[in-house]
């Protein structure tokens, strides 16, 4: 019998104790002191019995508490060899009691598990439904089997997890293996590739049906007519170009989706990178009569690939003055919101890009990032926009942990406001 098993019933045999003396205790008054005392002595008895009663409860309760909080039986060693070339895998790997307890866990396996994992069952580490009732079914003696489950959250991830029962050793018992194959890249390469094509048929038809017709046009009625064949040529050439565009932009978008899983390493000051998109989009504002604003600020280090990154803030800025006033003002501002939890420990960077344009009606707002979404399609034609730009932000935010904050009001103004965790150490850059 454990310690806590002892207290406990060392406990209730003195709540077996209390009931008798109260039971004894009280005739024996009531025979001694007449009829006149049954009151105060069935009072007393029950006191005396609560009294007991709650001492028993007590002892009790403390006696759980030190079967809750004794320390776990050690798990029976693994073997330092099988350890040493499992955590030579690249692969997650479990292997299981047959109580479903964790034995080992490598190191592979940290991010689906926690570092923490062994010597807890595997239903507290791992939630994933799938998974816990195929283990279940191996523990009972199934056969071996293999699940396919994905994770939502922070990106979402494709595994697959093959289970297997071993014979284990004498002084293990049989054990459980899991293995996890992550099925992120190929699952999204697949749904890419259907994706693009779709998208890509359904955006270059009409261009290229404006081309093919000029191309007839060309050859029948305006063959002689020297004047016609420039002006379809021009025409010619923007379609071809915005072609080329939507295609380079398609590509763009497709290469961030297939990395957006992998966590960016560098550090970027966005300062400077603000400054540096801000200078090479001059001459498109300058064209506009549009006068863009940055602020003098210290140095603002994000975690980051600096060419990604340059993308989100030419996009943002290159679309605030594309659809800002003409003539009128780009303003930028940065800071850095204070610490939000324990992911955010470092607090995040912010960066405004804020324009005086028409504003965006609010309904939409959300569908802006979508692909090929445009507010007004014929306004985003005539400025060579493909509408892929916003699209490509935010699988470049999503990449980087970071998000998009859209604010717009009728015949103000749009700011779009980027949010990126700080990196731990200002950037040399
Ligand atoms: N600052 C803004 N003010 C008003 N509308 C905006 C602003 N930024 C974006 N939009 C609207 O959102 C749509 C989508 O923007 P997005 O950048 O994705 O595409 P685009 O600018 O049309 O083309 P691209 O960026 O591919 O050249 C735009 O067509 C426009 O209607
Ligand atoms: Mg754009």
């Amino acid at each position: 019998m454990s310690e806590g098993d002892r207290g406990a019933a060392g406990s209730w045999r003195r709540s077996y104790i209390a009931a008798a003396v109260a039971a004894v205790t009280a005739p024996l008054v009531v025979a001694l002191a007449g009829s006149s005392a049954l009151v105060i002595a069935s009072t007393l008895a029950l006191v005396l019995a609560a009294l007991f009663f709650y001492v028993a409860s007590v002892g009790q309760k403390e006696a759980q508490r030190a079967t809750l909080n004794a320390p776990r039986p050690e798990v029976v060693g693994f073997d330092p060899s099988a350890r040493a070339i499992l955590e030579c895998l690249d692969d997650p790997l479990l292997v299981l009691e047959t109580s479903g307890r964790i034995l080992f866990a490598n190191r592979s396996s940290h991010p689906l598990v926690g570092a923490e994992a062994e010597r807890k069952h595997i239903s507290a580490v791992l939630r994933t439904p799938e998974v816990l009732e195929a283990v279940s079914r191996v523990l009972l003696g199934g056969a071996s089997e293999s699940v396919a489950f994905t994770f939502l959250v922070p990106v979402q991830r494709h595994y697959r997890a093959y289970l297997a029962r071993s014979e284990g050793s004498p002084s293990l018992g049989p054990l459980i293996l899991i293995q996890f194959h992550d099925l992120t890249a190929v699952r999204r390469a697949e749904e890419l590739r259907a994706d693009f094509v779709a998208n890509a048929s359904h955006e270059l038809r009409t261009p290229l049906a404006a081309v093919v017709g000029f191309i007839d046009t060309l050859r029948g009625h305006a063959r002689n007519d020297p004047e016609a064949r420039e002006r379809f040529l021009g025409i010619m050439s923007v379609e071809t170009s915005r072609m080329r565009r939507l295609i380079d932009d398609l590509l763009s978008l497709t290469r961030i989706e297939l990395n957006e899983h992998n966590p960016p390493a560098g550090e970027v000051d966005v300062v400077a990178l603000v400054r540096d998109a801000a200078a090479a989009l001059a001459p498109l504002a300058e064209a506009d009569s549009v006068r863009i604003r940055i602020p003098d600020h210290e140095p603002l280090a994000v975690t980051g690939d600096r060419d990604e990154l340059m993308q989100v803030f030419q996009n943002l800025l290159h679309n605030a003055i594309k659809y800002g006033r003409t003539a009128g003002e780009v303003r930028v501002t940065f800071g850095r919101t204070g610490p939000q939890g324990k992911r955010e420990a470092a607090g995040q960077v912010f960066v405004a890009v804020e324009d005086e344009g028409e504003g965006i009606p609010r309904d939409v707002i959300p569908r802006l990032t979508e692909r090929f979404y445009r507010v007004d399609i014929k306004r985003s034609r005539e400025r060579g926009g493909t509408g892929l730009g916003l699209a490509i932000v935010k699988h470049i935010l999503n990449r980087h942990q970071g998000r998009l904050q859209v604010e717009s009001t009728l015949g103000q103004g749009s700011t779009f406001t980027v949010f990126l965790p700080a990196a731990a150490e200002p950037a040399s850059r």
